[in-house]
C-alpha cells in the first residue's frame, strides 16, 4: 500500500533518496517542506540524548521517568495500565520534542537466557500483543508515534547482527508474528522497526516477504519501516524489499549507494518513491501533532509507583508470613535493598528523575530495621565477611527480608546468559541465612527468569519484583507492610532446571544459525505438553486475599467465544485478581499445544464482593495457520475453555461448539485417499470413480485378514492410485486441473 505524498512531488531523485536515511543518530533529514523529526529510545522511559548519540545506553541522557520495563509491567497483566504508561511516555516525548519513541518490544521470551528478555513482555503472544497494542494506543493518542520492535524473530542477543532464525511459517505466524500483527492491526503504529537478524537466511531489513507482502499487503500497515540502528547490510536490497528509513544516518554513504542504483536501474523508482513518501508523511504527521506539553514529574512518578505495585507477584506466602507487622524486628539484607536494580542495561537505559530506594522506604514503614549488604554484584568486597555480617544481623532479627537477583553485569542487551542460576555468592548467602533459623522473605529483582527451586525450598515468602522502574522501592515496601495487596502474576514460566526449557538444545545460535526447533511449544505450551514439573507456572501469583471462581459460561459468537466467570473475594482484604482463559482443541486436525492462553482480564473486589469477568476469546486468536491452504483457519467443532488463576491452576472448564471457516478440499494429484474419505463432498465425487476403476475398494477383504484396510490405503495419493491403471476417469479429472469440493 504505497502512499503518495504531495510533499515529495517536486523533489529530485537525490532528495527523495536522502529522506530514506537519517540525518544524524536520532534525526531524519529535512528536505524542502518536509521537516526533520526526532526519534529516540524507548520503551519504558525517554532516553533523550542532548549531544551525540549511541545505541548502547553508554552516553548520558536527560532525566525522564523510568517506568517498569516490560518484564515488570507485564506482570500486572493490565492493558489499562499499559495504556496509561504509553500516554505518560507520550507526554514526556512531546515535551522533549520527540516524535517517535522506539518501542514497544514485543519479541517473545523463547528462552530464559536471552539477554533482552527484560525488555519484552512475555513468553505468550496473546498477552504480548494485547499489552503492546494498549501501550501504542496510549502513546500515539499524545501525538507521538511508536516503533514496534524488533520485527521479527530476534529472541536472542548472541550474534544478533548476523544470525539467521530458522523457523517454519506456522510457528512464525502463530507465535512470533502474532503480537506484531495485533499491534499493527489494532493500534496502527506509526512505525515498525525491523530487527538485526536474518529470518530463514534473509536479513529482516531485506526481507520482501516480511516487509511488503506480509506487513503492508496482508496486515495493511501504512507507516514507516525503520531499520534497527545499524541493521542495514545492503541498502539497495533493503529499500527494494520495503525498508523506508535507515537509521542512524551515515553521512550520506547509503544515499550515494541508493542514488547510483536508482540511476542505473538496479533500484526501482517505485521503491524510492514508496520510502520517500512514507518518511515525508510521517514527518508531516508528526509536525501536525506537535503540541506544548508540561510534564508533571510528580504525577508520573506516582504512576510509575502504582504500576510497580501492580506488577509485583507474590509467588509463595507460607503460613501467611506476609504482610509483616510494622513492629517486627527486620533484618534487611542484600545489595539491591540499598542499590536497587530497577531497569536493564543497553539502549533502553533511562536516567530516572528519582529512585525510591527499598531500604529507605522500609525504614519509614517499620520501626526496627537493621541492614547488611550480604553480597556485591561487582565482587568489590570480601564475600565471606559480608556473609558473616549478614548472619549476625539475621540472628538478631525476627524476620529476614533478603533482596536477591541479577546485577547489571549479569544481564543486559548485547549478550545472553549461559545460566539461569542466581550468582553463587547469593545462593551461599541464602544457605547460611537459612541456617540461622530466622524466617526469610525473599524479594527478587531481575529481568530474565532465574532458577528458583533453591529459593522456594528455603524462603517462607517470595516476591517476584522483576524490574520495577523508579517507583519499585516504595512499591515493594508497601507490599511487605501490607499497605498494598500484591496482584501481579508471572508472564514467564519458572522452570525446575535449565535442561527443561524448550530451546535448551537449540540456544543460542551456532554458526550464525538459530534453529527454532521446539516450534509452537514455547513457555507454558511446552511445559504442559511435556507434563513437566515447574517451580512456578506461567500466570502464577498469590494475594493476601483469596478468590473463588464459579459459573463458567461460554457462548460462541460471530467474533469468537464469549467466556464469563463469576469471581468472589472470599478473604478479608480488598484485592485484584487476574483471570486467565486457556483454550484447547484435543481433536484438532493439526498438532496443537494442550492449552493456550487466549484471553485475560482483571477484577478488583472488596471482601465478600462478586463480579462476573467477561472476555472475548477472539476468533483470530483461536485460528491456526494452515500450511496447506496458506491461510488462518478456524476449525469447526468443540473447543475446551478453562477459566484459570494460572496455567496450572485451572478452576473451571467447559466446552463450546464453534462454527469455523469452511475450507473446501482442493483435490489434486497429491491428495490422499484418507483426505478424500474424510471429506464427504470429495468422497462423493471421487470414490465412485475409484470404485469404477479398481472394481471397488474392498474394505471387507481387510477385515477377513484381520487388517484395517482403509488405514493402509489412506496415505496413497490419487495420482498413485491412477498409476495402478483403470482408474475410471480419475486421471482425466486430475489431469492439469484441480477440483474443489
Ligand atoms: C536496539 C534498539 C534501539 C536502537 C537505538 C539498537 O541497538 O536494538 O532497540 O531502539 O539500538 O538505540
Amino acid at each position: 500500500m504505497t502512499k503518495t505524498s504531495p510533499a515529495t512531488a517536486d523533489l529530485t531523485l537525490a532528495e527523495k533518496v536522502s529522506l530514506a536515511s537519517g540525518a544524524s543518530f536520532w534525526k531524519t533529514e529535512a528536505v524542502g517542506a518536509i521537516p526533520a523529526i526526532h526519534l529516540t529510545d524507548g520503551p519504558h522511559g525517554l532516553r533523550m540524548q542532548a549531544d551525540g548519540g549511541d545505541h548502547l545506553g553508554l552516553g548520558g541522557s536527560l532525566p525522564a521517568t523510568c517506568f517498569p520495563p516490560a518484564a515488570g509491567l507485564s506482570q500486572a497483566w493490565s492493558t489499562a495500565l499499559a495504556g496509561r504508561i504509553g500516554e505518560a511516555l507520550g507526554r514526556e516525548a512531546q515535551a522533549a520534542g520527540v516524535s517517535v519513541l522506539l518501542g514497544p518490544g514485543v519479541n517473545l521470551k523463547r528462552d530464559p537466557r536471552a539477554g533482552r528478555n527484560f525488555e519484552y513482555f512475555s513468553e505468550d503472544p496473546i498477552l504480548s500483543g494485547a499489552l503492546g497494542a494498549a501501550w501504542v494506543t496510549g502513546l500515539q493518542a499524545q501525538g507521538v508515534g511508536a516503533s514496534v520492535k524488533h520485527f521479527v524473530a530476534n529472541e536472542s542477543e548472541d550474534d544478533r547482527m548476523r544470525s539467521s532464525s530458522e523457523i517454519d511459517e506456522r510457528t512464525l505466524r502463530e507465535l512470533y508474528l502474532r503480537p506484531f500483527q495485533r499491534v499493527v492491526e489494532d493500534a496502527r503504529p506509526w512505525t515498525v522497526m525491523c530487527s538485526y537478524n536474518r529470518i530463514n537466511g534473509v536479513y529482516a531489513a531485506e526481507n520482501h516477504w516480511l516487509l511488503t507482502r506480509l506487513l503492508r499487503d496482508e496486515w495493511g500497515f501504512d507507516g514507516v519501516v525503520v531499520s534497527d540502528w545499524g541493521a542495514v547490510d545492503d541498502k539497495v536490497a533493503a529499500v527494494e524489499a520495503g525498508l523506508d528509513l535507515e537509521m542512524p544516518g551515515n553521512g550520506g554513504a547509503s544515499d550515494a549507494l541508493a542514488l547510483a542504483a536508482a540511476e542505473d536501474g538496479r533500484l526501482s523508482l517505485a521503491a524510492v518513491d514508496r520510502a520517500a513518501n512514507a518518511v515525508a508523511e510521517l514527518a508531516l504527521r508528526a509536525r501536525a501533532a506537535r503540541r506544548e506539553v508540561t510534564v508533571d514529574h510528580e504525577a508520573h512518578h506516582a504512576l510509575a509507583r502504582e504500576a510497580a505495585s501492580q506488577s509485583i507477584a507474590l509467588l509463595k506466602n507460607e503460613d501467611g508470613i506476609l504482610p509483616l507487622a510494622r513492629e517486627r524486628r527486620i533484618a534487611v539484607i542484600g545489595e539491591f535493598a540499598e542499590q536497587p536494580r530497577y531497569q536493564g542495561g543497553g539502549s533502553s537505559h533511562v536516567n530516572p528523575t528519582r529512585v525510591d530506594v527499598p531500604l529507605e522506604e522500609l525504614r519509614t514503614r517499620f520501626d526496627r530495621v537493621e541492614f547488611a549488604r550480604g553480597f556485591t554484584t561487582d565482587d568489590s568486597l570480601d564475600a565471606a565477611a559480608l556473609r558473616a555480617e549478614a548472619v549476625a544481623t539475621a540472628a538478631r532479627a525476627e524476620v529476614v527480608v533478603l533482596f536477591l537477583g541479577l546485577g547489571a553485569r549479569q544481564e543486559s542487551e548485547g549478550f545472553d546468559r549461559d545460566t539461569i542460576e542466581l550468582p553463587a555468592d547469593q545462593r551461599e548467602l541464602l544457605d547460611v541465612l537459612a541456617a540461622t533459623g530466622t524466617p526469610i522473605v525473599v524479594v527478587l529483582s531481575h529481568g530474565g527468569v532465574v532458577r528458583l527451586a533453591p529459593v522456594a525450598g528455603t524462603a517462607r515468602a517470595i516476591l517476584a519484583a522483576a524490574l520495577l522502574g523508579q517507583g519499585g522501592g516504595a512499591a515493594i515496601a508497601d507490599v511487605l507492610v501490607g499497605a498494598a495487596n500484591p496482584s501481579g502474576k508471572l508472564t514467564e514460566t519458572v522452570p525446575e532446571r535449565i535442561e527443561d526449557v524448550p530451546a535448551y538444545l537449540n540456544f543460542p545460535s551456532e554458526n550464525s544459525r538459530i534453529l527454532y526447533g521446539e516450534g509452537l511449544h514455547i513457555g507454558h505450551r511446552w511445559y504442559d505438553a511435556r507434563d513437566l514439573a515447574v517451580t512456578y507456572p506461567f500466570g502464577h501469583g498469590l494475594s493476601y486475599t483469596t478468590f473463588a471462581y464459579s459459573g463458567l459460561e461460554l457462548a460462541a459468537c460471530d467474533d469468537g467465544i464469549t467466556a464469563a466467570v463469576r469471581v468472589t473475594n472470599t478473604g478479608t482484604r480488598a484485592g485484584r485478581e487476574i483471570v486467565q482463559f486457556y483454550v484447547g482443541k484435543p481433536d484438532s486436525a493439526v498438532r496443537r499445544p494442550v492449552r493456550e492462553l487466549k484471553g485475560f482480564t482483571d477484577v478488583t473486589l472488596q471482601p465478600g464482593e462478586s463480579v462476573t469477568a467477561t472476555v472475548l476469546l477472539r476468533r483470530a486468536d483461536l485460528a491456526y495457520w494452515d500450511l496447506r491452504n496458506g491461510a488462518w483457519t478456524l476449525e469447526t467443532g468443540e473447543y475446551e475453555v478453562h477459566a484459570a488463576a494460572s496455567s496450572r491452576d485451572i478452576r473451571l472448564s467447559g466446552s463450546v461448539a464453534v462454527v469455523g471457516d469452511e475450507r473446501p478440499l482442493i483435490v489434486s494429484r497429491s491428495t490422499t485417499l484418507g483426505e478424500i474419505m474424510a471429506d464427504p463432498a470429495a468422497a462423493e465425487t471421487i470414490l465412485p470413480l475409484l470404485a469404477a476403476g479398481t472394481g471397488g475398494v474392498d474394505a471387507a477383504a481387510g477385515d477377513t485378514l484381520g487388517m484395517d484396510m482403509m488405514r493402509m490405503l489412506a496415505s496413497i495419493p490419487l495420482a498413485r492410485v491412477a498409476q495402478f491403471g483403470g482408474d475410471g476417469g480419475l486421471s482425466a479429472l486430475l489431469d492439469g486441473t484441480a477440483a474443489e469440493h
